[in-house]
């Protein structure tokens, strides 16, 4: 049977930090309170377009593969926050980086979009119907926040990542994944205002909304995930002791170490990255993994361990072999357009809108 190798990786951070002091001058929070409850100290945010990041990571991830774009026969995208839902921005990806004979598919399961893709590809590899796939995951949150919500917008940040799999008669990339879904209480996490079903004649269509019921949401993402967990290692006959690393969604330090104390996994083994780009959503995966290979926390051979868990409410749990080789093959010089503005400054006009609708709309 053919298996699908990961064989390149990368990531793509914008460079405008938004620290948690910052967010204390526009909304009535506390470094203290964001710490203490997520272990988030600073984020992203984006000045450019979703897909600029998305291009970039995806050519990081080629360059580490050294593969020739014109080789990849699919690329699915993971994410919520895309360009436009027309044209898709897989197709954009598609068309900058010159993977014309790539199809092109968007994937909107918010935060598991990139483990539900990189299970998708790694079973279309598997079936023979494709053998070279490009897998991306990202957000561009920011551009949906409400930032009159301190309860939501202290949480998210931007970023993309992205992985190349190629097909491969090692027994080695996804091995195992189980997906899911408890969408009883898919409105536990909504964005109002986006969407067909919302009217384009309401005063509120330009304004996104969130519903979010943190504590329902961490309740279940810490059941569904160790759950998963639990169920994909039974599948491949693994015990938590034959896994290397963890490399879970990265929304809350708190979920992370609930996960890890549930499943019986040692906090050593799980890959942290939450205080430096807080929840990138779709993001939060291929970056975490890409900074994990890249800081020599892989070894040729190494079971990763990774789950996941997001709007929908969807949720996943999957099991990677790492292959033999865990330095690029090539550097890109791949960069986001350059950015003059403070994270402040880009969120700023944003920051005014919300206020003033939020005193409108009482
Ligand atoms: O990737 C998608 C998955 N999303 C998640 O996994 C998120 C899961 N949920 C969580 O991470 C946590 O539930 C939160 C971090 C969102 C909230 O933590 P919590 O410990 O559940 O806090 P809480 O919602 O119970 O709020 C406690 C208090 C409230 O005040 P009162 O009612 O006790 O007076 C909130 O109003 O904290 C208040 N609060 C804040 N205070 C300062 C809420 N947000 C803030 C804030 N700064 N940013």
């Amino acid at each position: 049977m053919q298996h699908a190798e990961i064989t390149g990786w990368g990531k793509c951070l914008p460079p405008a930090v938004l620290s948690n002091a910052d967010l204390a001058t526009f909304i009535d929070t506390s470094d203290e309170w964001i710490t203490s409850r997520t272990g988030i100290k600073e984020r992203r945010i984006c000045h450019c377009n979703f897909s600029d990041m998305a291009i970039v990571a995806a050519q990081r991830a080629l360059a580490a593969a050294d593969l020739d774009p014109l080789e990849l026969d699919l690329i699915l995208l993971g994410s919520l926050t895309n360009d436009s839902l027309c044209p898709n921005t897989a197709s954009i990806v598609q068309d900058a980086i010159g993977a014309r004979n790539a199809a092109s598919i968007d994937i909107n399961s918010a935060c598991t979009g990139f483990l539900y893709g990189l299970h998708i590809g790694t079973n279309l590899i598997r079936a023979g119907a494709h053998k070279k796939v490009l897998v991306i995951g990202g957000e561009f949150i920011s551009h949906y926040m409400d930032w009159s919500r301190r309860d939501v917008a202290v949480l998210f940040g931007d970023a993309c990542g992205a992985v190349v799999i190629e097909a491969s008669d090692d027994e080695v990339g996804l091995l195992a994944a189980k997906i899911g879904c408890e969408a009883d209480a898919k409105y536990a996490i909504q964005i109002t205002n986006l969407g067909s079903a919302y009217s384009r004649l309401s005063d509120d269509f330009l304004y996104t909304g969130w519903n979010f019921d943190g504590q329902e949401v961490f309740k279940r993402a810490v059941k569904s995930m160790s759950q998963a967990c639990t169920d994909v290692l039974d599948q491949v006959g693994l015990s938590v002791d034959d896994v290397h690393l963890v490399v879970p969604h990265q929304a809350n330090k708190r979920i992370l170490d609930s996960l890890a104390k549930r499943v019986g996994i040692p906090q050593e083994k799980v890959f942290v990255n939450v205080h430096k780009y807080g929840n990138t959503s779709a993001g939060t995966i291929p970056v975490a993994l890409a900074e994990a290979v890249d800081e020599g926390r892989v070894n040729p051979g190494d079971y990763i361990l990774s789950a996941t868990f997001g709007a929908g409410l969807t949720w996943g749990a999957g099991i990677i072999r790492w292959g033999n080789r865990v330095k690029p093959l090539r550097i890109s010089d791949a960069e986001l357009p350059p950015c003059d503005k403070t994270a402040l400054e880009i969120l700023e006009p944003h920051i005014r809108r919300y206020k003033e609708h939020a005193k409108t709309s009482v």
